[in-house]
């Protein structure tokens, strides 16, 4: 029986600290209703006590969703959590999240606090939120530069305090995968009452790591995974829910797991999201890219008219585009040039088919991508020609 890994998707409030991100009410509750279709467990829907605004549109959101868990973060403090609360309550199913640091250097130059009165706040913290629900998750921020045996400490003990998922974040993007593998490892065999949690794991992307730490984690026995869409976030952003999604998907020998997301609508919600927040997705990013199901190099094209598993680990189609794409350039050789032709419904003989082909490759040292206008110029010209 493969493990289930819950998909936490944190767009609307981890993603929303990207430089220039801002969404209104409006714009999160579209967001929060695709995510809501694309499968994911919980969304993360804001920070109410922020702000009037994120308040009203966590409320507006938990009022909303049909089907996910609705999460509202708030600091280790009384009056966060009753803020928190408040905006979520309508929610089908609720959660607070709750978070404090661990770090020595959080302790010592941010809360100028020990790790004992740190322990205290967090137990007493989680307390008060399961006075509201018994839906509870912990955040010991910075946990990654965290001394293994006090998160260990401070985990089990808002587990005994009632914490439901506990969560270690590499906020700042300092984990590597082989030693955040085994940290997730040290905590589960080393915090006590780990058994009645589930841990989860929130990676930055500050050295480009985010997804391979997060899938690390999940091998090593994490069973939550903080992400959001097309990785956006913080500084260098998140771990991308497409990234670790399609990678279970795609080597289920490797990752024996499932995620309740379809896959389906991973392409129609990365676009909606961009176009909401204003952040282009670079041309090459995994999954979601313009060119991450692009061709253009000859050989390449070659295969993929013959197999498209030659050169395509997933099909488009399982991230909800109709079709990959061969670009024509002066890479690309005849067999693909005859292809793109064939389907605009052109059948030209060998000779004329050698005479497009010479002229192609001419305009192709000049022009960077053949389109099908230019296709048709060359045709049209040399079909007058003959
Ligand atoms: O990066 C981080 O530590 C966070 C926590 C609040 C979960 O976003
Ligand atoms: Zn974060």
């Amino acid at each position: 029986m493969n493990r289930t890994i819950t998909i936490f998707d944190t767009t609307l409030r981890d993603g929303e600290q990207s430089p220039g991100a801002s969404m209104n009410t409006a714009e999160k509750l579209r967001i929060a209703t695709h995510l809501d279709a694309l499968g994911v467990d919980v969304i993360e829907a804001g920070f109410p006590a922020s702000s009037p605004g994120d308040f009203d549109a966590v409320s507006r959101i938990s009022e909303t969703v049909k089907h996910a868990e609705v999460a509202a973060l708030c600091r280790a403090s009384e009056g966060d959590i009753d803020r928190a609360w408040e905006a979520i309550k309508d929610a089908k199913k609720p959660r607070i999240h709750t978070f404090i640091a661990t770090s020595d250097i959080h302790l010592e130059y941010k809360l100028r606090m020990g790790r004992d009165e740190v322990v205290e706040r967090a137990v007493a913290a989680v307390s008060h939120a399961r006075k509201y629900t018994e839906n509870v998750e912990f955040s010991a921020e910075d946990g990654s530069r965290t001394d293994p045996d006090f998160l260990c400490r401070i985990f089990g003990a808002v587990i005994e305090a009632g914490a439901t998922t506990v969560n270690l974040p590499d906020t700042v993007g300092y984990a590597v995968p082989s030693e955040f593998g085994e940290l997730v490892r040290h905590v589960m065999a080393n915090t006590p009452g780990m058994e009645n949690a589930t841990l989860s794991v929130h990676c930055h992307n500050d050295l480009g790591l985010a997804t391979a730490n997060t899938l690390a984690a999940i091998a090593a026995g994490a069973g939550q995974a903080e992400v959001t869409i097309n990785g956006i976030g913080e500084r260098a952003g998140n771990t991308a829910l497409e990234e670790v999604v399609m990678a279970l998907h795609t080597r289920p020998g490797t990752f024996p797991m499932e995620t309740g997301i379809d896959t389906t609508r991973i392409h129609a919600t990365g676009r909606l999201v961009s176009s909401i927040t204003g952040i282009m997705v670079q041309p090459n990013k995994a999954i979601v890219g313009a060119n991450a199901f692009s061709h253009e190099s000859g050989i390449h094209q070659d295969g993929m008219l013959k197999n498209p598993m030659t050169y395509e680990i997933m099909r488009p189609e399982t991230v909800g585009l109709t079709t990959n794409k061969l670009v024509l350039g002066k890479l690309s050789g005849r067999f693909a040039l005859r292809s793109r032709l064939e389907e605009m419904r052109y059948n030209l003989t060998e000779e004329e088919l050698n005479t497009v082909f010479e002229s192609f490759k001419a305009l192709a040292d000049r022009k960077k991508e053949i389109v099908d206008e230019d296709l048709e110029a060359l045709v049209t010209d040399v079909v007058l020609r003959s």
